[in-house]
């Protein structure tokens, strides 16, 4: 029997669990040992879960236990150590009485109000200037996601109503973005920020994009920025960020601002674009996610969606907002331990507290490690002919570009035959759309340093041998 279905899912593509991967778990299933730098999953990596962040939630998972706790303090033969701080059950005993109904409830759609309160209050803290911000953060403008994932995919779900509907979105991009555009069975419309120039971008670059995309009947309707970016690591300077603005606003698109990875800047300053656009009417739509940062929480599936300025709907008395919840209800609400999370990602232990000191000494160990582990794969790079990587570093990946492969081959098959050789699993340029006739490839900079250190003068070898 064979059944129709929807063509737009069967032709998604998704290059980083793609056939480089694939071919990975194979060698892994023949007892290979391999490298897996193909993805941003730093847990699966051996990156620490922070202590703090999980010993509240096995409290609210067990609540019990809080009651046991406190029983068990003063006990001849309990260690304090074997306890857990005060401080700890109080933040646990906070979220179960704002959540009243305990983990194991729906919760409201956009997620419960204290926890959109807190990431509210985060957004403010986080884009004050000289002590204000332009406009404070709406916590009925928020949304509690199952990850950054689902945010992109309600706006996309929401914004293309048919194939001449289209979205910008940066080139190499994240293929969230791709593969949701075409799910949606709307236009992907690439912009090409400028590598040589670490990846900024600017009018021009964004005007011949609209130029070209209009050209072929494409209503235009928004434009996606991921800001540090994925692939390419690169961190935005304030100034692309205003042209970003400057081009919605003069063109009527919405801007969706992936900042997932705000925290992973290494020494830079991240400036977020809310902050940028502070009181012009542009509409903004910003996710954030538990996944990255120090914190890593990929598996438990928690993020925010912001909206500023929704736009009001053609033919309905609602605005985008009201879309969006009506989107989220057909969902019920996002899981309800990845929403917790949110909230310890955006309410850290009070500084000061007992818990303070080891949550600083934890977040600074993993964003420092992440630097050491990124200068150790650019050194090496520098040791590879024909290679260059270009902006500065952010987020969890490099991308090199690759010249000098041989006649007839592309990155694609770089990385194929690095894995074989080496068994370092990246993915290659093309699966992210780059700009025709380059080659790259992007590593996640997340495995341990004792591995890398082994396996870097590999690749160079290899690499060095390949491009002859
Ligand atoms: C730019 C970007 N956006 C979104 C996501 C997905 O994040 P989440 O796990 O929150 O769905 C990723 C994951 O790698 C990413 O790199």
């Amino acid at each position: 029997m064979r059944v129709t279905v929807n063509p737009n899912l069967v032709e998604m593509e998704y290059a980083v669990r793609g056939p480089i991967p694939m071919r990975a778990a194979e060698l892994e299933a023949q007892g290979r040992k391999t490298i897996p730098c193909n993805i941003g999953n730093p847990q699966a990596l051996g990156q620490d879960p922070i202590t703090f962040y999980r010993e509240v939630i096995s409290l609210l998972e067990a609540p019990g236990r809080i009651a046991r706790e406190r029983r068990l303090r003063g006990v001849t033969g309990v260690a304090s150590e074997d306890l857990l701080d005060e401080y700890v059950l109080d933040v646990a005993e906070h979220v179960l009485a704002q959540m009243k109904t305990g983990l194991g409830a729906y919760s409201e759609s956009k997620g419960p109000r204290f926890i959109r309160e807190a990431v509210a209050a985060y957004i403010d803290r986080r884009d004050e200037v000289d002590g204000r911000v332009a406009v404070a953060s709406d916590p009925d403008r928020i949304f509690l996601t199952n990850g950054a994932s689902e945010g992109a995919m309600f706006i996309l779900e929401i914004l293309i109503s048919g194939p001449d509907d289209g979205v910008m979105i940066p080139i190499p991009q994240y293929p969230l973005y791709s593969a949701a555009i075409k799910r949606c069975g709307g236009s992907l419309v690439g912009y090409y920020p400028d590598e040589e120039r670490g990846w900024e971008m600017d009018r021009e670059i964004l005007e011949a994009s609209l130029a070209e995309a209009k050209g072929r009947g494409v209503n235009v309707k928004a434009i996606v920025v991921i800001n540090p970016g994925n692939p390419t690591g690169a961190i935005l300077a304030e100034h692309s960020i205003g042209e970003v603005i400057d081009f919605a606003e003069e063109h009527g698109l919405l801007i969706i601002a992936d900042e997932v990875y705000q925290h992973n800047v290494y020494g830079a300053e991240f400036v977020s674009f809310a902050r940028v656009l502070g009181e012009r009417e542009v509409s903004l739509f910003s996710l954030h996610s538990t996944s990255k940062g120090f914190y890593g929480e990929c598996g438990h599936r928690g993020g925010y969606l912001e909206v500023r300025n929704a736009p009001l709907l053609q033919g309905y008395d609602l605005d985008f907002a009201d879309a969006l919840l009506k989107r989220a209800s057909v969902s019920l609400c996002p899981n309800t331990v990845g929403q917790a999370m949110t909230y310890l990602m955006v309410a850290e232990p009070k500084e000061g507290s007992p818990p303070w000191e080891r949550f600083v000494a934890e977040r600074d160990a993993v964003l420092a490690a992440l630097q050491d582990k990124a200068t150790l794969i650019r050194e090496a790079l520098g040791e590879m002919r024909g290679v260059e990587c270009f902006g500065r570093t952010g987020a969890m990946y490099l991308f090199p570009r690759l010249s000098g492969l041989p006649e007839g081959t592309g990155d694609f098959d770089y990385c194929m035959a690095l894995l074989e050789e080496t068994g370092l699993c990246t993915v290659n340029g093309s699966g992210f759309h780059q700009r025709p006739g380059t080659s790259h490839l992007r590593i996640a900079f997340l495995p341990p340093k004792e591995m890398l250190a082994e396996v870097l003068p590999r690749w160079i070898a290899f690499h060095n041998a390949y491009v002859g």
